[in-house]
């Protein structure tokens, strides 16, 4: 007994410590009746499921405003979709979606609400939003209608955007996206690198005379954004010679304003946005200025009325056909039931070559967590590694892996109805390929195949495809802002979901800290500065090796 008493007197642990006790959703009857679907499940091969259910695809596909998922090559029926579904009921899904929309804190590590859906609400918006869009659309237009120029009074012909992470992978891929919708006249470039092999190039191609810095941060003390700004900063005073250049060819992004103003960017050239924009979340905020100077307002405001479309579907659609939600069951399903630990997305489309990028921060620094909100540990998985290029490249990578590799390896492939880019002899075959891909995938081919194909019966064992491999296919009618902005939010609300499924914090990123913490510690010591006694023997070794002394 006093041992029982003992343990019970523990105060209450941390993530740190390793032992499970909790009332986690693991624990439920839900996830109980998921084990079950998947023990059933797990035996089985799509082969098996399509030819017992040759209507698969009008049944396990869904489509919202011409977005279309089909996730019939998902290694899911009826049944388990619907304990996926009772699953977002007992993780109180709606009371979460309910919380987030109401502006409480749901962020409770940062004591942050989280409501980058206000951003792109259109007229329903805040007036302190309306007030940014506002703003940021007669900048736009300064800039493309010449009024606001350089500091010889020449017109802006070049944007660079400096920034990291959020304020950096959005709009870098928005921009690339959208190429197709660009502005004439203006060129938008992107720095976020520490790595001056990042910034330098692009300087040596620039006109100072003729180019507008973007610093994008939130915070306005990330350690890349601040050494690249100071950088530009000093570009541009010294090929101008004009302290003052500055006020025309620098503004700030950010929730910092007094940072901002310390640096030099006068205070009219100041777009703030307020802590309940996540930067993973803030494309659509200020944040989004590079969008907005690329594609024009109008394409920007198609852009927020497309992912507005997408919100108003997640907050309205019942489980069974919500978009957003089926996703995020569909990789619960593969990550915590059938063992997957990998998420590739396969955008068959050159224009969202960065798509994979911006997920991984996305997805991974929302949920690559194993602390639950209650500060216990949350002793499941949680994100799988999100990792993903370009059709068709890379079918000439490792789509071997993919084939032959013995994992299961879920992926989202994207593909477009029309080419962004239309050329005579490109589309047809780009479709055809990813077409191709995801059903080999699903199918694969055995050695009675492989035999009646022709193969010499000592290649046999070579050509034997296992299939099985699970994918979902998403259809966006063309590659426009809009649907673009509808994309984009279905991923977000998909992360959402996770979160509250998982029971973790997704608006936190508390993991990226300790690693900043010692690079501070070490930028002195690689500069010869201060004792190397109290650093471990092998970071002290590559220091040696680095700064070739031995201190
Ligand atoms: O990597 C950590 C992080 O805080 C991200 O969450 C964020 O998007 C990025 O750094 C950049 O932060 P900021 O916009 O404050 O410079």
């Amino acid at each position: 007994m006093a041992t029982i008493l003992g343990i019970w007197a523990i105060p209450r642990k941390r993530c740190t410590q390793t032992y499970s006790f909790n009332m986690k959703i693991y624990n439920n009857p839900a996830w109980h009746a998921l084990e079950a679907e998947a023990e059933r499940l797990r035996p089985q091969h799509l082969r098996q499921l399509f030819s017992e259910d040759p209507a698969r695809f009008s049944h396990f596909s869904l489509c919202h405003d011409g977005l279309l998922i089909d996730f019939s090559k998902q290694r899911i029926d009826a049944p388990a979709l619907r304990a996926l579904q009772a699953l977002s009921g007992a993780a109180d899904l709606d009371a979460w979606k309910s919380r987030m929309l109401a502006g409480e804190p749901i962020n409770h590590t940062e004591g942050r609400a989280v409501r980058h859906v206000e951003l792109r609400a259109g007229d329903a918006a805040p007036e302190e939003v309306r007030q940014g869009l506002e703003r940021m659309k007669r900048f736009c237009s300064a800039i493309h209608e010449g009024q606001w120029r350089g500091y010889s009074g020449d017109r802006i012909t070049d944007v660079v955007n400096i920034g990291i992470g959020g304020s950096d992978l959005g709009p870098r891929m928005v921009v690339k996206a959208l190429s197709a919708h660009q502005q004439p006249d203006l060129a938008v470039h992107f720095v976020s690198n520490l790595d001056s092999a990042d910034i330098a190039p692009q300087l040596a191609q620039l006109n100072p005379r003729t180019t507008l810095f973007i610093v994008a941060s939130k915070t306005f003390t990330t350690l890349e954004t601040l050494t690249n700004a100071e950088t530009a900063r000093n570009w541009l005073i010294a090929s101008t010679s004009k302290e003052d250049a500055i006020s025309r060819h620098f503004v700030a992004l950010s929730s910092n304003k007094e940072a901002s103003e310390k640096f030099g960017i006068p205070a009219d050239n100041i777009f703030e946005f307020r802590d309940w924009v996540g930067g993973r979340f803030s494309l659509w905020s200020v944040i989004g200025l590079s969008i907005a100077l690329s594609i024009g307002w109008r394409n920007f405001e198609l852009l927020l009325a497309g992912a507005h479309s997408m919100d108003q579907h997640f907050i309205g659609a019942p489980p069974d056909r919500n978009l957003p939600l089926t996703l995020a069951l569909l990789t619960l399903w593969n990550t915590n039931f059938l063992g997957a630990s990998t998420h590739a997305v396969l955008p068959y489309s050159q224009s969202l070559a960065f798509l994979p990028a911006y997920l991984q921060q996305l997805e991974m620094e929302s949920n690559g967590k194993q602390c639950a909100r209650d500060g216990t540990p949350v002793s499941i998985a949680t994100s799988p590694v999100l990792w993903g290029e370009a059709g068709t490249n890379g079918q000439h990578s490792f789509f071997q892996l993919f084939h032959q590799g013995g994992r299961i390896l879920p992926s989202d492939f994207i593909l477009l109805g029309k080419s962004d880019y239309p050329l005579p002899g490109h589309h047809q075959k780009l479709l055809a390929n990813c077409l191709a891909q995801s059903a080999a995938l699903a199918f694969g081919q055995t050695a009675y195949e492989a035999e009646s194909g022709g193969t010499p019966p000592e290649l046999v064992p070579y050509k034997v495809f296992p299939g099985n491999q699970p994918s979902t296919t998403i259809i966006l009618p063309t590659l426009s802002p809009y649907t673009l902005g509808q994309l984009l939010a279905l991923y977000e609300h998909k992360v959402f979901c996770l979160g509250v499924l998982w029971n973790l914090n997704s608006f936190d990123q508390w993991g990226v800290e300790l690693g900043k913490q010692l690079a501070n510690q070490l930028t002195p010591l690689l500069g010869g500065e201060g004792s190397l006694d109290q650093i471990d023997a092998s970071t002290r070794g590559l220091i040696e090796a680095l700064t070739g002394a031995t201190h």
